[in-house]
């Protein structure tokens, strides 16, 4: 049948076509620079865009989480329009959240159904200033083939872990194989030193930097030897290498096949089981070793939230609702392995057997570590700062454990002056 138009409703359409057309608004938006990221983000705000008619304009950001806190806060001193959705790491609310608006007139019950800790972190003087996109915590990826080859249970202790590493190195390299690793993880002088020095800290029973009133506890010889027992890694079963590692470079060596154990985040499941991948179907995930205290996984994600100097305020909120949204994080999760917000897909058999380890991970996520920002508020990135240089250096050798932590304490101190 073809449909034939009165002048009338022909001109009715024209109108409401004119405006649709004149409401439309371009969005800028950062997407992340990790992993899968990027195309992740692009195929959904291409969705978005054509589902209302706007578009989006996709921002190549820094890599390093506080070089990418250094670009908002430029663009935020400046109140620019230039940047409508930004993406924020779970450590941010308390020291941006003054520069964001409030979503939950946008979130209306949706906030409900997230992680409640979550909601809790992003909320901000009352305002929810970003919707929850993904969350994490820091695990141990393992070989099960070489395990089972070198007939290794899979550790549990720091000190088992640092024997069955050096172990399969070892191994490895007498069978020809001359560059493989034991262990590689994120030791570059950045917030992913910060995550990982806080798991080998707190799990030795040397606490949390700081503590939940604010006191700062990290001088103590439980943090000072669970520095230096990571020293001892550089060189033995960590390449020298991993004091510029990042989560990509990390992730490089074991994909590749070149190491027994990797300390990554969740993303690094879908790709290490990707069809390129020398170590398909050769992977095991589990929790971090422990030590005196227990086990530590540091608590990650990141945010959506949208500026308040943005010039499309409502536009960009419903763009962050459809990204966050439980259909799109059940489609991350599925392809990309990124662990949602919403407890729901923890049992969602579809999410589930693309990630087998999500069950457990759902209590691994329950009991995560978070860093102390919180409490430091506007200055947590100056005290993570402080931390993973203190730590950079004893790894490097420059410093020992005891003397790092003396001084760290010192510096904090002054972060500090009279409160956080
Ligand atoms: C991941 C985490 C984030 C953390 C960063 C460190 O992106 O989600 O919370 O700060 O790694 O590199």
């Amino acid at each position: 049948m073809t449909r034939s138009f009165t002048p009338k409703l022909l001109a009715g359409a024209i109108l409401m076509a004119c405006a649709g057309l004149a409401q439309a608004a371009t969005i800028t938006i950062s997407c992340g620079t990790v992993g899968q990221d990027y195309e992740f983000c692009k195929r959904a705000t291409d969705e978005w865009a054509r589902k209302t008619g706007n578009s989006v304009k996709l921002v190549s950001i820094p890599t390093a989480p506080s070089d990418i806190l250094g670009l908002y806060r430029k663009l935020f001193a400046a109140k620019s329009s230039d940047m409508d959705v930004v993406t924020l790491d779970v450590v941010w609310p308390g020291m941006i959240g003054n520069h964001l608006i409030d979503l939950t007139p946008y979130a209306k019950d949706e906030a409900k159904k997230h992680f409640p800790a979550i909601i809790a972190n992003n909320t901000v003087k009352g305002k929810l200033v970003a919707m929850p996109w993904f969350t994490e915590a820091g695990m141990l990826y393992y070989r099960k083939d070489l395990l089972e080859k070198y007939k290794q249970p899979v550790p549990k202790t720091w000190e088992e872990f640092a024997k069955t590493a050096a172990a399969i190195q070892e191994g490895e390299r007498k069978a020809g194989n001359n560059d493989f690793q034991g262990y590689v993880w994120q030791g570059k002088a950045y917030e992913g030193l910060t995550c990982n020095a806080l798991e080998w800290v707190y799990s030795d029973g040397g606490g949390t930097i700081v503590d939940e009133q604010g006191n700062i506890t990290i001088n103590n010889e439980h943090a000072a030897k669970a520095l230096d027992t990571a020293r001892g890694w550089i060189g033995t079963i960590s390449p020298q290498g991993v004091l510029n590692y990042a989560e990509e470079d990390a992730r490089g060596v074991f994909q590749n096949g070149k190491a027994a154990f990797m300390r990554n985040w969740s993303y690094a499941w879908a790709l290490a089981q990707g069809a390129d991948s020398r170590v398909k179907d050769k992977v095991g995930v589990t929790t971090m070793p422990g030590g005196g205290k227990g086990q530590a996984a540091t608590l990650g994600g990141w945010q959506l939230s949208v500026s308040k100097y943005s010039k499309h305020p409502d536009e960009a909120a419903d763009l962050v609702m459809y990204l966050t949204s439980e259909r799109e994080q059940k489609r991350r999760a599925i392809e990309g392995s990124f662990n949602p917000t919403y407890p729901a897909l923890y049992e969602d058999k579809e999410v589930l057997a693309a990630n087998p380890f999500f069950t457990n991970l759902y209590q691994v996520l329950q009991n995560a570590l978070p860093r102390p920002a919180t409490v430091t508020g506007l200055k947590y990135n100056e005290v993570s700062q402080s931390f993973w240089n203190a730590t950079h250096e004893v790894l490097s050798g420059r410093t020992n454990g005891t003397d790092a932590v003396k001084k760290l304490e010192g510096r904090l101190k002054q972060v500090k002056r009279n409160k956080w």
